[in-house]
């Protein structure tokens, strides 16, 4: 097995990303699980937080909190006037036109479920199509099935070639008069494949069909950008770009926002209630019944600046090395299969090794303080194309190393010694 030489600090040819003195704004890197250095190659799952996202957390409830869009009091309008920064901040991140086009929600799953009880019940009815892909997480199908269901609408599915590419070709052809909405991972938490979005809008539009983009795997990795991807939707999660959990944002174009009913119902949605009759904000207030996660989304702004401190591009570059490195590294071990080898994909090693269940080379990993997911990883109807129940799967961020990938390299090297004895 090929060892590499010590890139804790990273090769300068590749990246301008300091590995070392990035590394160490991350308390809980410096853990040993069970005596061992923690590799944490789960970061698809949840990324660690670095201390400025931890230090802002204990700064808002320490010096901050109060209820927003309520208060007549001095911290309850600061602290509205930080929440409403948080919109302009993460506008800037996905270059939206404007901060009214983002919302706050709690992650992607209820983002998802807010466009399709929405959005989708407004222009779904019977006989009509919702494509989506095998690509797809389980929280990019149900919303979506169950919608299907209540109007009597089917669910197609875009095939994806062996190597978890999707096919474009049937995907236009596809496109139909009968299509109403477009859902689409732009990169697979499961196998990592990147999903060409920009173009699938293109011919999505081309018919006037709206494109709803999961950008859960893809806003911490790369550069996304609404005006250039020109989706009509894109959700995504805090707490797997260095945020918090139970935050998360929808982007939607002002031409479906201006007339979708409100999600839910409660406080801080509305202009005025009588028993007889409510009349509703407009967005994004429309969509953000009750009191939101205030903390999560301030804190979240926090987090996108951390990631545009280290810079999109340099962390693309570095998470393309990690994972060239991993795939050469991961290919020598006897036995090990990579599932998902499409040219364009994104920090994600899924794989089986031999008949080893993947939960059980995960329990194996873990015995030497590493950190993967096995499983289904959510995307049931990906594995079955596969042919697979489930895959181990290491999924790279920032602070991850070469040396660590050769730590796990050996540790599953063991597992392939132990099984032969
Ligand atoms: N969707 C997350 C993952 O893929 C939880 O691990």
């Amino acid at each position: 097995m090929t060892q590499s030489s010590q890139t804790t600090a990273f090769d300068s040819q590749e990246t301008s990303l300091d590995v070392v003195t990035l590394r160490a704004r991350f308390p809980i890197l410096a853990k040993r699980i069970r005596g061992n250095p923690f590799v944490y190659f789960d970061n698809a799952a949840t990324t660690q937080k670095p201390q400025s996202v931890i230090d802002a957390l204990n700064r808002y409830y320490t010096d901050q909190n109060a209820n927003i869009h309520r208060g007549i009091h001095y911290l309850s309008e600061q602290a509205t006037e930080i929440y409403e920064e948080a919109r302009r901040r993460a506008a800037r991140f996905i270059n939206a036109p404007s901060e009214r086009q983002v919302i706050f929600v709690r992650g992607t799953t209820e983002g998802i479920n807010l466009i399709a009880q929405t959005f989708g019940r407004q222009k779904v009815n019977s006989g009509d199509e919702i494509l989506i892909s095998t690509l797809e997480h389980h929280s990019n199908i149900v919303p979506w099935q169950l919608l299907a269901e209540e109007r009597g609408a089917s669910i197609k599915v875009i095939p994806i070639d062996d190597r978890g590419v999707l096919d474009f070709d049937a995907y236009v052809k596809m496109l139909n008069d009968r299509t109403r909405i477009v859902a689409l991972s732009h990169v697979s938490n499961a196998i990592g494949t990147v999903v060409p979005i920009a173009e699938m809008c293109k011919e999505a539009h081309r018919k006037g069909i709206p494109v709803v983009v999961d950008g859960a795997q893809s806003a911490p990795h790369m550069k996304v950008d609404m005006q250039a991807l020109d989706c009509d939707f894109f959700v995504f999660s805090g707490h797997k770009m260095f945020g918090p959990t139970g935050i998360g944002i929808v982007y939607g174009k002002d031409k479906w926002l201006c007339d979708m009913p409100p999600y839910e119902g409660g406080g801080g949605m509305i202009q005025s209630v009588t028993f007889e009759k409510t009349t509703f904000l407009d967005y994004p207030g429309r969509f953000e019944a009750g009191t939101p996660n205030i903390a999560g989304a301030i804190v979240l702004a926090t987090a996108m600046d951390f990631i545009e401190s280290v810079g999109l591009d340099n962390i693309a570059a570095y998470e393309n090395g990690l994972l060239d490195y991993a795939t050469e590294i991961f290919s020598q071990i006897d036995g090990l299969r990579i599932i998902g080898t499409a040219p364009d994909k994104a920090a994600v090693l899924s794989f089986i090794l031999n008949d080893v269940h993947p939960h059980d080379i995960s329990t194996f990993l873990d015995q030497d303080g590493i950190a993967i997911r096995a499983g289904h990883h959510c995307a049931q109807p990906l594995m079955k194309r596969f042919g697979v129940t489930g895959t181990a799967r290491a999924s790279f961020s920032i602070y991850n190393t070469k040396e660590e990938i050769d730590l796990v390299a050996e540790s599953l090297q063991k597992i392939v010694n132990f099984f032969k004895r």
